[in-house]
């Protein structure tokens, strides 16, 4: 499963990609707007940090100006993926941009009928917004069992289920377990991945031990080790 991070806070993408963990990064609008940056500079420097698939998305809304603008961000950087909102002129805006071999993902879906129209489409992702169902009392999970499911019955589908709008490490589980190809991940939630209270508990006796051996597995090699040792 690739793990994306939904942000477009490039010190958040900086300091999480040296995890080494991170597949690619998604954008919005909104993610843009909080970062009070420019939309073409932003996405071109996450682009040279992480070089695994960066989302960055259209404003217009009329096919013909979508797909300009399209082509445009596509032009920053060769891990450019065009996001396109799901919408019969955002669907042509994907149709056209994928047959011209630019990667499109396919965002704000909310149902599985949708999900498929996508697919037709050529998007090589579709973005379900799981928590943003959840919200309004519709099972977000469900639609994800749905789209995994319709997608798995047509081999010749080729678009990757790309989990969005998670909100806590459980929906990221519950993807997992349902096969899903792709999660975004705001920061706050890939920290809570790292996160077990036993694993803290354990880790803290276990140091105590160790503590009591006087051990250490590497040679002492600082200046004040040194100095310590020839005392
Ligand atoms: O990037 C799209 C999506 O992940 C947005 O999430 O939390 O604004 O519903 P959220």
């Amino acid at each position: 499963m690739k793990f994306f991070i939904d942000t477009a806070d490039l010190n958040e993408i900086r300091e999480l990609a040296t995890t080494g963990l991170l597949d690619g990064v998604t954008t919005n609008p909104s993610l843009i707007a909080k970062s009070g940056g420019n939309i073409l500079e932003v996405i071109k420097e996450i682009c040279d940090v992480v070089p695994g698939d960066v989302s960055a998305e259209v404003t217009a809304t009329d096919f013909h100006t979508m797909l300009r603008e399209g082509q445009k961000l596509a032009k920053l950087a060769d891990n450019v993926v065009v996001k396109v909102p799901l919408t019969m002129d955002g669907l042509k805006t994907c149709k056209a941009l994928s047959t011209d071999g630019t990667k499109v993902n396919v965002t704000l879906c909310f149902s599985a009928a949708q999900a498929l129209l996508a697919a037709k489409a050529g998007a090589t992702y579709i973005s379900p917004f799981v928590g943003r169902l959840d919200d309004i009392s519709i099972d977000g999970m469900g639609l994800i069992a749905d789209i995994v499911q319709i997608y798995a019955s047509y081999p010749a589908l080729e678009t990757e289920v790309l989990v969005a709008s998670i909100r806590h490490p459980m929906h990221l589980v519950e993807a997992a377990k349902m096969g899903a190809d792709v999660a975004t991940l705001p920061p706050s939630v890939i920290r809570q991945l790292f996160k077990h209270p036993l694993t803290d508990s354990g880790l803290e006796s276990f140091l105590k031990d160790w503590e009591g051996t006087g051990q250490s597995i590497l040679e002492p090699n600082t200046s004040d080790e040194k100095r310590e040792r020839a005392q």
